[in-house]
């Protein structure tokens, strides 16, 4: 299977068909990562509606806002669909609160990305093993240095493929189809709260201020956790 093969295979469906398209490319074999943020909310809504056989999962950093947890739970009573959780190493977490103090992320990016690895990306590596393709709900305009991201990826960190059907959608039409669908979402996106992390790695935005310049508001780093390194 070839990246190019499946962007042919991909590339001009609508959103529903192209989530059925991959599934049916690869049975048992597609895993959703979903943060509960708007656009998550909006892929999990058709494949919850349409019951596309896509396993659906989110990391639970232990740090989220509780209104992403209560979000977690409404989307449940909705769809009587669960989300798979998956939760860091307790010793990680136990060693870098010994060693870098329970909020050590705000005193260096590298004590951040530290934080980042064990409470998102080893438990993403977990979610993601023996899947050959993983959704998720990047788009290009979300920041600058997303803007490169494709439909299709090859991902060399995780070894699949990466598929992000909303790539090219607006932040418009995310909001108008939440609101068409009804879809259950998380009511700091109405405070400001455009792009939603952690608790203490995420503020709220001002008109005009890039998407993302909530999420680790104190660096100036390129605002990425390392779930989404490799973009080719
Ligand atoms: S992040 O990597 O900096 O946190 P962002 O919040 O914009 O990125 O989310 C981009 C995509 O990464 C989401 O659509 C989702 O697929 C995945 N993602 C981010 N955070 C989580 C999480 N806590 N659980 C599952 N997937 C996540
Ligand atoms: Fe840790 Fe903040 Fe990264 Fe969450 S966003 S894993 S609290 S550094």
């Amino acid at each position: 299977m070839t990246k190019k093969y499946l962007v042919n295979q991909l590339s001009d469906l609508a959103l529903a068909d192209g989530l059925a398209r991959v599934a049916a490319i690869f049975p048992g074999k597609v895993a959703f990562s979903s943060s509960m943020g708007q656009e998550d909310q909006l892929i999990a809504d058709v494949i919850y509606r349409k019951k596309i056989p896509i396993r659906v999962f989110t990391l639970d950093t232990g740090r989220l806002f509780n209104e992403t947890y209560e979000l977690i739970e409404r989307t449940h009573a909705r769809y009587k669909q669960k989300v798979e959780v998956f939760f860091p190493d307790a010793s990680d977490v136990e060693d870098y609160i010994v060693n870098k103090g329970v909020n050590g992320f705000y005193e260096s990016v590298e004590n951040r990305k530290t934080c980042c690895n064990i409470r998102k990306v080893k438990p993403l590596a977990r979610a993601l093993k023996n899947m050959q393709v993983w959704i998720t709900g990047l788009r290009s305009d979300q920041s600058a240095n997303r803007k490169e991201m494709e439909l299709i990826e090859v991902d060399e960190q995780f070894h699949l493929f990466k598929y992000n059907p909303l790539i090219h959608w607006s932040y418009q039409q995310i909001v108008d189809y939440l609101h068409e669908w009804n879809v259950p979402y998380n009511p700091l996106h109405d405070n400001g709260f455009i792009s939603i992390g952690c608790q203490p790695c995420t503020r709220a935005i001002s008109n005009g201020e890039d998407h993302r310049a909530g999420r680790w508001w104190w660096e100036v780093s390129k605002k990425e956790c390392g779930l989404h390194n490799s973009n080719n």
